[in-house]
């Protein structure tokens, strides 16, 4: 990996922790405002389509800006390989399931056990890994994973505790279609992440042309479900009913981070996205409450320690890797040789 690669993937990871954070504060935000609700399916095609939209661009930029070539080789990428395309028809399917589903998840739970629950798709994350990319994991990384789960579940049982909210009417919300919902988000998300990841690295097509055959799918699919469950509503009060400008921000942030996946899963792997997406679920604990005068106790303090420990927990169990990697990239940068014992030293030629 060059260093290049590597700035690459740190700006990455960093960026998604970040991003993760505020699309989950946002979406709670435009979730919960009275008024018109926007409709939750249309807002999975429209994040979709821009998706679709940017990494055509990006190919578009690839190509020279040059609009026939680029349109006969997008024709050559989707239509002519269509083979290599309808491999993506898996994930695409079950992302179109899961963004769906995390809306009806979210109306139906409390928010806190939502978080806690959606979690668990680290651990469907590595189970996966280890079965299609026979990735194996040491104990002290499984470890790890189960410290980081616990931590983030004692963050958000804690704040849950801690702040009732408003009254909601519980009444029109059913736990057990909640739960089943997000515990298919965790087996959607383990396993059409490392389906992705698979492809993305066993093939020569590019990332943006991965997220073209991606989104081709991913729309049409998501135009089904605007069909299925509301093209009643769509046809009195129209597609883009309920939008403001907060929820085109969420859409739009909601299509940067789906990128912003791929680029991450691309450099690392789908195990470290959910590293640093945990990471950001306290990071968004601690600004959802800040703002409403949050006060740190023993116990959150406690979970944000957990996860933290953990991550470092997992990350030291590959710095071996890592160290020599750097080692290697300060060789060739430098042209000096490396003595076994740890120091560098100019020779005499
Ligand atoms: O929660 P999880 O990490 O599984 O969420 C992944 C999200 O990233 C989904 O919303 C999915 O639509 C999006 N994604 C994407 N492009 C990819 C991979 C994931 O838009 N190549």
């Amino acid at each position: 990996m060059n260093y290049f690669n590597s700035l690459l993937k740190y700006i990455s990871l960093l960026v998604l922790v970040v991003q993760s954070a505020s699309v989950a504060l946002s979406t709670r935000y435009v979730c919960t405002l009275p008024g018109d609700r926007f409709l939750t399916t249309s807002a999975v095609v429209v994040a979709e389509t821009l998706k679709l939209l940017t990494c055509a661009f990006v190919v578009f930029l690839q190509n020279g800006c040059d609009p026939k070539r680029t349109a006969a080789f997008l024709y050559d990428s989707v239509v002519v390989r269509r083979g290599d395309t309808l491999k993506l028809l898996v994930p695409a399917l079950l992302y179109t399931l899961q963004n769906n589903l995390v809306y009806v998840a979210v109306s139906n739970l409390p928010a806190a056990t939502f978080q806690v629950t959606y979690q668990l798709k680290i651990l469907t994350t590595a189970l996966f890994s280890g079965m299609m990319l026979r990735r194996s994991l040491s104990r002290r990384q499984w470890g790890s994973l189960l410290l980081l789960f616990a931590g983030v579940a004692i963050v958000q049982v804690q704040q849950h505790g801690r702040h009732k909210g408003p009254a909601v009417d519980s009444s029109s919300q059913n736990p057990a279609v909640g739960l089943l919902a997000v515990l298919a988000c965790c087996v959607s998300s383990g396993f059409a992440g490392v389906y992705f990841e698979k492809i993305l690295k066993g093939g020569s097509a590019s990332i943006w042309v991965r997220n073209v055959q991606l989104g081709l799918f991913g729309t049409a699919l998501g135009m089904l479900g605007v069909w299925w469950k509301d093209s009643e509503t769509v046809s009195v009060n129209g597609f883009f009913f309920g939008y403001t400008p907060m929820v085109w921000a969420v859409i739009f942030n909601k299509a940067f981070g789906g990128l912003l996946v791929a680029v991450v899963v691309r450099y690392t792997d789908n195990i470290v996205k959910s590293l640093a997406m945990s990471l950001s679920c306290v990071i968004s604990t601690v600004l959802s409450v800040y703002l409403f005068d949050f006060h740190v106790d023993h116990l959150f303090a406690c979970g944000a320690a957990m996860v933290i420990g953990a991550i470092y927990m997992y990350s030291t169990a590959t710095s071996m890797s890592t160290t020599r990697i750097w080692r290697c990239s300060l060789q060739t940068l430098h042209q000096i040789p490396y003595r076994v014992d740890g120091q560098l030293s100019m020779v005499d030629s």
